[in-house]
């Protein structure tokens, strides 16, 4: 049967007394350049330390949408080579979800299969577990992530009918938008346990220019210019701090693709299919597509 080609199921794993379950899919970044971000980096690593036994921290990263949260998390990772196992909170998460779900089985000798989550697994590898959005997932929800964040290190699986325990190696790290913070919505007993609350700010304007740069390496000879026009727009809109990474990057994205298509255009027949797909990009990026694509990107 072919559960290992499935795409999101990563290998088997026994469990408890010989009952096998499936495993989450660690997930493996791209390689882009990483820019800055030291400070935060270094207290999130310093803090998952711990003498053997000893229980490590597990940080609670803040900042607003595309300031670059889940991006110190995989360059965390990195530097610690670990696997990295990713659980999206959302307002519908259930406790079981935390632990455990169930799928109809390919084998025709079972039923159904069990698939343990990301931080079900990152737990029995030894591995690091990212909980991203964690404000959004609801308070009954959560309550199971209390005995993993303290000496406990267990969870429990009621669909499972068993206690998981961490793995010495296993770390916790989670993140939430600002915004979901406001209101105090996350219950007492869990933000107590994550600890160090880290605030992600807003880069500085070198790195905003080093991140689309090294992002968009075929407008090299361009991007000097384009970059000094970027911020000649971004005063003029009176704005105090720097735009968001993801912003920033989307304008010069869509600079880039408006310029390919602008030429793109000229080279085919009218009635014409275009192909979405550039085998090799221009480097006549303008400033009229910058203009064009910082008006679209920073429409208020
Ligand atoms: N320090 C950095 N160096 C290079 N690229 C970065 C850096 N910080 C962020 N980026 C890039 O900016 C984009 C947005 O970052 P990311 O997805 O990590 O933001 P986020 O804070 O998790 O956003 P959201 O709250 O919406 O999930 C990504 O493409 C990421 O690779
Ligand atoms: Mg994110």
């Amino acid at each position: 049967m072919p559960y290992e080609d499935d795409e999101w199921i990563g290998g088997r794993i026994g469990i408890g007394e010989g009952k096998i379950v499936f495993a989450s899919k660690p997930y493996k970044p791209c390689a882009t350049e990483f820019i800055g971000r030291d400070v935060e980096l270094d207290t999130i690593i310093a803090a998952w330390m711990t003498g053997s036994g000893e229980l490590p921290l597990a940080p609670l990263l803040v900042g607003e949408p595309g300031i670059g949260k889940n991006r110190i998390v995989y360059e965390a990772a990195k530097k610690t080579g670990r696997n990295l196992y990713i659980f999206q909170g959302h307002e519908d998460v259930t406790a079981e979800d935390l632990a455990c779900a169930v799928r109809f089985s390919d084998n025709p000798d079972h039923k159904m299969d069990y698939v343990v989550s990301p931080l079900v697994t990152a737990m029995m590898r030894g591995d690091i577990c990212f909980i991203d959005e964690i404000a959004k997932i609801r308070t009954r929800a959560l309550a199971l992530l209390v005995s993993v964040l303290d000496e406990r290190r267990y969870i429990d699986s009621t669909l499972l009918g068993e206690r998981i325990s961490a793995k010495e190696g296993f770390r916790f790290i989670a993140a939430t938008n600002s915004a979901d913070l406001e209101g105090n919505l996350m219950p007492e007993f869990l933000r107590s346990r994550l600890r160090p609350v880290i605030n992600i700010g807003y880069p500085s304007r070198e790195e905003i220019d080093e991140i689309v740069t090294t992002r968009l390496p075929h407008l090299q000879i361009c991007i000097k210019q384009l970059v000094e026009k970027f911020w000649i727009f971004w005063n003029k809109k009176g704005r105090t701090q720097s735009p968001t990474p993801r912003d920033a990057i989307y304008v010069f994205s869509l600079a880039s693709s408006l310029a390919d298509y602008d030429e793109v255009r000229q080279s085919i027949p009218e009635d014409g299919e275009i192909n979405f797909i550039i085998p090799k990009r221009t480097t006549n990026v303008n400033e009229n597509h910058l203009k064009k694509a910082f008006e679209e990107i920073f429409r208020d």
